[in-house]
């Protein structure tokens, strides 16, 4: 197993009492596997990632929880053992907006010579800056150039191929390609597919774009209010979606045939302040008596396929 993350809470501190981000989840991306995670604006998706990358700092902090990367607790290690062995070397990152992330006063082959150079790649620098650029379909002469001279689809094409200098394992993609126009997403999508074909690098890519998603993922985990209410196969998710929030948001994907979003009516409750039971039931049109009372658990409906409902 490529990642294993256990029975995770990651809380924020704030005057309303803990805001519980992630409360019990649960996540495994295999080698070479494509994970998809999604859920509505709030859900904890970011917390999850950064959580990964050991970037959550106060007011937040781990309550408990493991998350194991090929078999090594990282929230375990000290912060020099995980900079030196596992950040860009084994675990790379793609943030919301990474792509500003670039120093406005070095090119972008310095940018990425300098990964190289902490990380002590082996080989010569520039031409492997060369190759990271094809890699990701640019002309090897914008490294020469600086951030503010690059298109936001290029920008992001040089970041990923930053955040691949010294090929890592696993990529964590969080909205990728979030304030790119339609064309370039589909680009973007396609080359993180491509790269996980020729590299076999395992990916774990969070959106809240169900149809980008459900193009390139082999499994999905759908997150809401900091649990997870559905996990399976894309195939199961995205064609047979059992928890009834799912179902929302795949009726929510606009489509050829009806262009109309319809969306689920209602609000995710506020985390620092949980009901009791099932947190989807205000807004579920099947809630029963038991849903306001009792938190029901993930159980397998079908082999890969993981729901917390009492539907099932
Ligand atoms: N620094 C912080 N202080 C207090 N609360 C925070 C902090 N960061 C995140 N939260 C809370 O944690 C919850 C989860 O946030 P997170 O950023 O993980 O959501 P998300 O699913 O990534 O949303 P989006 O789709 O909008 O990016 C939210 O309710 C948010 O208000
Ligand atoms: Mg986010």
């Amino acid at each position: 197993m490529m990642l294993s993350v256990e029975d995770l809470r990651v809380y924020f501190s704030s005057p309303r009492g803990d805001v519980k981000a992630l409360d019990g989840v649960d996540l495994q991306v295999s080698e070479g596997e494509v994970v998809g995670l999604a859920g509505e604006s709030g859900c904890g998706k970011s917390t999850l990632s950064l959580a990964i990358s050991r970037l959550i700092y106060p007011p937040g902090r781990i309550e408990s929880g493991k998350i194991l990367f090929q078999g090594n607790d990282i929230l375990k290690m000290g912060p020099n053992e995980f900079r030196a062995g596992y950040r860009w070397k084994k675990i790379a990152m793609i943030f919301q907006g990474s792509m500003n992330g670039f120093t406005p006063v070095f090119t972008i082959g310095e940018q990425i010579e300098e990964v190289l150079e902490i990380h002590q790649y082996a080989g010569d620098f520039a031409s492997r800056t060369k190759d990271l650029m094809k890699m990701v379909e640019l002309d090897p002469v914008i490294a020469e150039r600086y951030p503010h001279e690059l298109s936001g689809g290029q920008k992001q094409r040089a970041f990923i191929a930053m955040a691949l200098a010294v090929d890592p394992p696993f990529l964590i993609a969080d909205e990728p390609t979030t304030a790119l126009d339609v064309v370039t997403q589909v680009n973007i999508m396609n080359l993180l597919k491509r790269l996980r074909k020729e590299k076999g690098i395992s990916i774990l890519i969070i959106t809240h774009d169900l149809a980008l998603l459900s193009e390139i993922v082999d499994r999905a985990y759908i997150l809401y209010a900091g649990r997870m209410a559905e996990l399976g196969t894309a195939e199961q998710i995205f064609k047979e979606p059992k928890h009834p929030y799912t179902q929302g948001l795949i009726g929510s994907i606009p489509t050829l045939q009806s262009t109309k979003i319809e969306g689920i009516a209602g609000f995710m409750p506020d985390l620092a302040n949980l009901p009791p039971g099932c947190k989807f039931a205000q807004r579920c049109p099947y809630a029963m008596q038991v849903c306001g009372k009792e938190e029901p658990l993930l159980k397998e409906t079908k082999e890969g396929q993981r729901v917390a409902c009492w539907l099932y």
